[in-house]
């Protein structure tokens, strides 16, 4: 029998006492029945969240590809294994098969390789979501360079400060992008970006759009030549299962953003076995996750954990709203597509239109619904359920994180039963817990608290690169012996848990996670601005959305208000990109402040929501009086 593939009620329990009782035979079955390894490692897990250092597998070798790749290619080669729709319907979707995969990885590996990567060093990928990312993904992997996907709707600014942190090398992106009706000027951003990275020494370009863009002499150079003159065969590189895979970029309630390093074992197992069991992806289904790669939903959901299964998986270029409503449905149809995960913010979205744009298309092929990113309200969980599912399947509301790797709590679907807003039971091999403010665990049933991890899992991210001091202090220094996730969670008489938001000064906005603090150190670096602080408050569509409290320099000078709302955007815009614009901006005097300076956002985040009947304790403020004149000029 193997734990990998759960089908009853009774066996979830059943793996899941396992998985506890004796984590390092379960984990060690699941690794050495399902992968392909050159060594077998040494020891399962090594673990001290005090230090914290976690080691999973340690002294396996491997390498991701084979296992995503090349152990397909006997069974699977004629298998699409990436299914790439493009932007605009009326061109073809192009269906790259495994063994076309593996000639294309092989051949880009080749290419970096002759541009001087090797083992360890970063490569920065800033790319739309066409083929070549996907590709460049799993080259780095081949050669055991370190990906650094960044997100191709992010600015220059943003570009250039994750390039630094990591020390890239290389960067890999393309002429343009297209995004419903727009085309941006992609390499346009790039050349600014690169004006402050003295580590990059080459840029490789795919071509998309076809735009005249600048080369720099001696530094850009077009990407398809390259492959075409490399070759198709490149040995896997052999890989400890605890080097770094990859390093992405996630925001943090304070200072620059993190840069969490994920290992090669513990992702590749972690990944695929929720994959597996999350969408009980069975052979010849069509799996499409419909994030950005450029956000580890993608990483796990489009790449890795399908293609360690020999899946199909969907790669979309587009956007729900182009050409019209109806394009999700379209191309579930066209595709014939079984598994679908998307976010909150997406549904709640497509469900203010008319039911017309679904209905026009067969969805019969539909088994499983996902959704991640953010909690789903009631109201967008039945619109799902009812309408896109017609009530016959199975919605997994999918809780996790960029730090965990994968998903850790979800229902698996046709085994657990599901309530709406509830992420349920956790996977095998996830130990949550949840804390009191004094951090003593808080048991049993129809409990609420902070959500927490006593036990290592093989998906969670090792370190933060270059700072593992940050790393141990973000996660592990709230709470003795625990992983802190940020969020809060209620757990209900059965035991199942309902994710109820962030605790700290992260908030979430259309399933993006974005930190206050590098949204204010944007705004504040505005020349009329004195001080800002931004707080997030309840939108329809969106979840949440930024309220901005504003101190501006010179009060009572007539500089035009609505100006300065459009230039501060601007200013975000440009320092992080358009994702992070403030949805309302108010004006104000002063800032609640604890006495130690602190600014008090439990009270902002109040007014920014219009719950002004219970603000709480105000009288430990500094500045008590400030309290009135905000709620005067708030902003509906
Ligand atoms: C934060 C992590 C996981 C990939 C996408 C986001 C929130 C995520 C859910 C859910 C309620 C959720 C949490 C978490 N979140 N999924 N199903 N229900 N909240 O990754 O950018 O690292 O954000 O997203 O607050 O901490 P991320």
């Amino acid at each position: 029998m193997s734990n990998y593939h759960i089908k009853h009620l009774e066996e979830y329990f059943q793996v899941y006492r396992k998985s506890v009782r004796d984590p390092e035979s379960f984990w060690g079955e699941v690794a050495e029945e399902h992968f392909v390894w050159r060594k077998k490692w040494d020891n399962v897990l090594n673990w001290d969240f005090n230090k914290p250092e976690i080691k999973w597998f340690e002294g396996g070798k491997l390498n991701i590809t084979e296992n995503c790749i090349d152990r397909h290619l006997r069974t699977r080669g004629d298998k699409p294994a990436i299914i790439w729709e493009p932007n605009d319907p009326s061109q073809p979707a192009v269906h790259i098969t495994y063994k076309n995969l593996h000639e294309r990885v092989c051949k880009f590996a080749n290419v970096l390789k002759s541009k001087g990567v090797g083992k360890g060093d970063r490569v920065c990928i800033y790319l739309p979501m066409i083929p070549e990312l996907t590709i460049s993904i799993l080259a780095c992997a081949r050669i055991g360079a370190i990906h650094s996907v960044v997100f191709a709707g992010f600015s220059s600014t943003a570009l250039s400060t994750r390039i630094n942190d990591s020390d890239c090398k290389l960067l890999i992106t393309a002429d343009g992008s297209y995004r419903g009706k727009k085309s941006i000027d992609l390499k346009g951003i790039v050349d600014e970006a690169l004006v402050n990275c003295d580590s990059i020494e080459a840029v490789l370009v795919a071509k998309r759009t076809n735009e005249n863009i600048h080369m720099e002499q001696g530094r850009d150079e077009w990407l398809q030549p390259l492959l075409d003159n490399a070759s198709m065969d490149c040995e896997p590189e052999i890989m400890d299962a605890e080097d770094p895979l990859f390093i992405l970029y996630t925001s943090g309630s304070t200072g620059k953003p993190k840069g969490m390093v994920h290992t090669i074992g513990g992702y590749m197992v972690f990944t695929a076995f929720t994959f597996k069991n999350i969408f009980q992806y069975r052979e010849n289904d069509v799996f499409w996750c419909t994030a950005d790669i450029g956000w580890v939903t993608g990483h796990s959901y489009i790449i890795y954990g399908p293609l360690a299964n020999g899946a199909t998986s969907i790669m979309f270029e587009g956007v729900p709203s182009y050409p019209d409503f109806g394009r999700f449905w379209e191309v579930i149809e066209k595709h014939r597509v079984n598994q679908f995960y998307t976010a909150p913010t997406a549904i709640r979205a497509l469900a203010k239109r008319s039911t017309e744009f679904v209905t026009k298309y067969d969805l019969s092929s539909l088994k499983v619904l996902g959704s991640v990113g953010e909690p789903i309200n009631e109201e967008a969980w039945h619109w799902y359920n009812d309408i896109i599912g017609k009530g016959k399947c199975p919605i997994v509301d999918t809780w996790w994180q960029t730090e965990t790797g994968g998903i850790m709590l979800s229902p698996i679907p046709y085994v657990t039963p599901t309530i709406p807003t509830y992420a349920t039971l956790p996977l095998p091999g996830v130990q949550p817990a949840l804390l009191d403010d004094d951090g003593v665990e808080i048991k049993g049933n129809l409990v609420s608290g902070r959500l927490c991890m006593k036990f290592p899992w093989p998906g969670m991210a090792r370190t933060i690169w270059n700072d593992h001091k940050r790393y141990k202090e973000t996660y592990f220094s709230a709470y003795e012996n625990m992983y802190f996730s940020g969020d809060g969670a209620f757990r209900d008489a059965v035991g199942y848990y309902r994710i109820t938001g962030r605790v700290d000064d992260v908030v979430i906005v259309s399933g993006h996670n974005l930190g206050t603090a590098p949204i204010e150190d944007a705004i504040n670096q505005h020349p009329a601005v004195a001080e800002s602080a931004i707080v997030g408050f309840p939108h329809d569509i969106k979840g949440n959305a930024l309220y901005g409290f504003v101190i501006l320099k010179e009060v009572g000078e007539t500089r035009d208000r609505e100006n300065v709302r459009n230039e501060i955007n601007q200013q975000i815009v440009d320092h992080i990109g358009p994702i992070a614009k403030l949805e309302k901006i108010q004006f104000v005097s002063g800032l609640p402040k604890t006495r130690s300076g602190k600014i008090m956002r439990r009270i902002l985040r109040k007014i920014a929501s219009n719950e002004l009947s219970n603000l709480g304790d105000t009288s430990t403020l500094l500045n008590p009086e400030i309290v009135d004149h905000v709620i005067e000029n708030r902003i509906d």
